[in-house]
C-alpha cells in the first residue's frame, strides 16, 4: 500500500507486553496507544497473549501462520508503530524480538520494513539502567527496520512506577510520557503522509529524480 487516503485516520499498530496477565509493558503500551487516538489515530494492539501465540520465525521455512500473516498484514498497512518490550538481561525480551523478526516477511514490499513509519518506543525494567540501554536497544533495532524511532521514548522503572490495572498508572508523569510517544508516532504519520498528498506533486518529482538517496536508509 503506498497511497494514503487522506480522509482516513492514521492507522498506529501497538507491539508489545509480556506473557504474565497484568502485564505493565502491555498496560504502559495501552496508554500510549490512547495518546495516539487522541492526536487522531485508530489502534490495533498486539499484546502479550497474541505474541506468544507466534511460533519461532524460521526464514528458511515457507510456511507462515494465521497469526503470523494477521500481523505481518496489519503492520504493512500501519502509518506507524508503538513497540514496547521489557528489559530482559539487558536486552529486549525474546517475546517482542520474534514479533520483530518476523517482519522480514516485508522485506520485499515497496515499503519494506517499517520504511517511512514512525515508531514509539516503550521500555520497561526493574531500574534505571536497563531502561535507559534496552531503549538505546530498541531503538537500533528500528533502525535496522529503516523505521524513524520517535523523538520522545519512553523508559519506565517498574519497581518505582506501578500499573494496578489495565488504565491506572501510579504516577501522572509516566502517563504524560506515554502519552507523548503515542502522539508523536500519530503526528508523523499524518505529516508524512501530508508531505506523500498530491498537492505535494513538486517535491515527489524532485524526489524522483534523486531516487538513489533512497539507499542512503539501508542499514
Ligand atoms: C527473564 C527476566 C529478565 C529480566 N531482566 C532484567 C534486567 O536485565 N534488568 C532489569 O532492570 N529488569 C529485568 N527484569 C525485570 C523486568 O524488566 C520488569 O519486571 C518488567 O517491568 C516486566 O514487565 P511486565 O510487567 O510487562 O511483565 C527481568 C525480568 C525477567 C522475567
Amino acid at each position: 500500500m503506498t497511497s494514503f487516503d487522506h480522509h482516513r485516520r492514521p492507522l498506529v499498530i501497538g507491539i508489545g507486553g509480556t506473557t504474565r496477565a497484568a502485564s505493565s509493558t502491555e498496560r504502559a503500551l495501552g496508554f500510549a496507544l490512547r495518546g495516539a487516538e487522541a492526536a487522531g489515530a485508530n489502534t490495533r494492539l498486539f499484546g502479550g497473549t497474541f505474541l506468544h501465540s507466534l511460533p519461532h520465525y524460521a526464514p528458511e521455512n515457507p510456511q507462515r501462520t494465521d497469526e503470523q500473516l494477521e500481523l505481518i498484514e496489519a503492520v504493512r498497512r500501519a502509518d506507524a508503530l508503538i513497540i514496547a518490550t521489557p528489559g530482559y538481561h539487558g536486552g529486549v525480551s525474546g517475546l517482542v524480538k520474534n514479533a520483530l523478526d518476523t517482519l522480514e516477511e516485508l522485506r520485499a514490499d515497496e515499503r519494506p520494513y517499517l520504511d517511512g513509519r514512525a515508531v514509539g518506543c516503550i521500555v520497561t525494567a526493574y531500574g534505571w539502567q536497563a531502561a535507559g540501554s534496552v531503549l538505546t536497544s530498541l531503538r537500533s533495532i528500528v533502525h535496522a527496520l529503516r523505521g524513524w524511532p520517535t523523538p520522545f521514548g519512553a523508559g519506565i522503572n517498574t519497581l518505582e512506577t506501578r500499573f494496578d490495572t489495565v488504565d491506572t498508572c501510579s504516577d501522572a508523569k509516566v502517563v504524560e510520557q506515554l502519552s507523548t510517544v503515542g502522539q508523536q508516532a500519530a503526528q508523523f504519520a499524518l505529516a508524512f503522509n501530508a508531505h506523500r498528498a498530491p498537492a505535494a506533486a513538486p517535491l515527489g518529482n524532485a524526489l524522483k529524480e534523486t531516487q538513489p538517496a533512497r539507499l542512503l536508509h539501508a542499514v
